[in-house]
């Protein structure tokens, strides 16, 4: 073996395991391995899981918050507003320092897969061009998967249809969209529709912005699995947002979750950006706005969480840690059950590997030896501490460490040191 991980708990529960490395992939995952290696990393029982995989980003605006102005009503409209004030202003080495500078942060946090919308409605497509070539540079290191995402509308933007088709011949690899913010609920419907072909054309996978509205009449989720359906893309497609689905009729709800479950659709929940964004006209009692995720996982349906903004027009918070979204979506989705916990775990890592398709992910031998060691003893710690990565691995690299955190006290009669766990 190149590399030992031994003594870790993993996120199904088993512990006193050890996972041995050769070159970049796991060779084994048992207790008491007997082999040994040049470097040997003892975990304590430490939980060893996956890397974290965000569902759903803007790598394009990230790290520009207050430029050229903060969002005051801190709505999604204010927001897109913003960013279309920035937008001609930004050049490429912006774009690329930007994401690069944000990839850091991820590697640190154990994130080490990341889908980005990129906005294909800049005339010039700078932000496509600059992503891609963010995603080569870092491929040794965080997998990034581009969505052509046309932020101005497909239809409502007259450079929406042509530049989400250049983008894709330049190699975006997603197909995109934002039915809601189409002038019409007819032209939402079509785009979704003509999106939909063009995935099925070119063999892409779809995931789109769909009815990121508190507006409970909205229907594109119901195009959009319609479509899925027909054109043959099940378990090809995710719906990202899905906000209005909190607002709607609970009768209505329950035919769409079925639909949603016939055409597998992979479901991506924000719920640290729509907390924000969502029920901004509402008085008292306020909607929180995040999708149906308890019903959404009781369905059986693939749900991920992503983080969606940092430090952008949209969300001037978050770094970079999966960890919180997962911890906002127990609070918001009052999923406090320890199953419940657990599946918020299984969103930021497993289950969004699945959304983007990634391949040889996991813990199991033959899996690429992509690995993070947690300052937490289980996955339910590990939300409530979002703890310090103590170990970040890609490949059978060590490419992140961290030294283990704690607080020094100085009080009389009491220990001298505490970090937040109970033993
Ligand atoms: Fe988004």
């Amino acid at each position: 073996m190149d590399l030992i991980l031994r003594g870790g708990t993993l996120p199904d529960g088993r512990k006193d395991i050890d996972i041995g490395i050769e070159g970049t992939r796991i060779a084994a995952v048992e207790v008491d391995l007997p082999a040994s290696a040049p470097e040997e990393i003892p975990t304590h029982g430490r939980l060893i899981t996956p890397p974290f995989v965000d569902a759903h980003f803007h790598m394009d605006a990230t790290l520009t918050a207050g430029r050229p102005r903060h969002n005051a009503t801190g709505t999604l409209l204010e927001g897109i507003a913003i960013w279309e004030e920035l937008k001609p202003s930004l050049r490429h080495d912006d774009y690329v320092a930007r994401a690069l500078r944000y990839c850091d942060w991820a590697v640190a946090r154990g994130l080490l897969a990341i889908r980005s919308h990129v906005d294909t409605t800049d005339p010039e497509l700078t932000g496509v061009t600059a992503l891609l070539e963010v995603r080569e540079q870092v491929k040794d290191y965080l997998d990034l998967q581009l969505v052509a995402f046309p932020q101005d509308g497909y239809l409502r933007s007259p450079i929406g249809i042509g530049n989400l088709n250049k983008a894709l011949d330049m190699g975006v690899d997603v197909v995109g969209g934002i039915p809601h913010f189409e002038r019409t609920q007819a032209e939402g419907t079509e785009s979704v529709q003509l999106l939909c072909k063009i995935a099925a054309e070119r063999g892409l996978r779809v995931d789109m912005h769909c009815d990121e509205t508190d507006d409970p009449s909205s229907r594109h989720v119901e195009t959009l699995v319609s479509e899925t359906t027909r054109l043959g893309l099940q378990g090809r497609v995710a719906g990202s947002h899905l906000t209005s689905m909190h607002s709607m009729d609970n009768y209505y709800a329950g035919k769409l979750i079925d639909l949603m479950v016939e055409a597998d659709l992979h479901v991506v929940a924000n719920p640290t950006a729509n907390l924000l964004l969502m029920g901004r006209r509402d008085t008292y009692p306020k909607r929180r706005g995040m999708t149906r995720v308890p019903e959404l996982i009781a369905a059986g349906l693939n749900v991920s969480l992503g983080q969606d903004s940092v430090m952008d027009p949209w969300g001037p918070l978050n770094a970079a840690d999966m960890l919180d979204v997962a911890h906002m979506a127990v609070h918001a989705g009052h999923l406090s059950g320890r199953d419940e916990i657990r599946a918020c775990f299984n969103a930021v890592t497993e289950s969004p590997a699945r959304t983007l398709g990634l391949d040889g992910y996991g813990l199991e031998p033959g899996c690429h030896a992509d690995l993070v060691v947690l300052q937490a003893s289980d996955p339910v710690e590990a939300i409530r501490l979002r703890p310090t990565r103590l170990f970040v691995i890609r490949r059978g690299r060590i490419i992140a460490r961290s030294e283990e955190s704690e607080v020094n006290l100085d009080i009389p009669g009491r220990p001298s040191t505490t970090d937040f766990t109970i033993q």
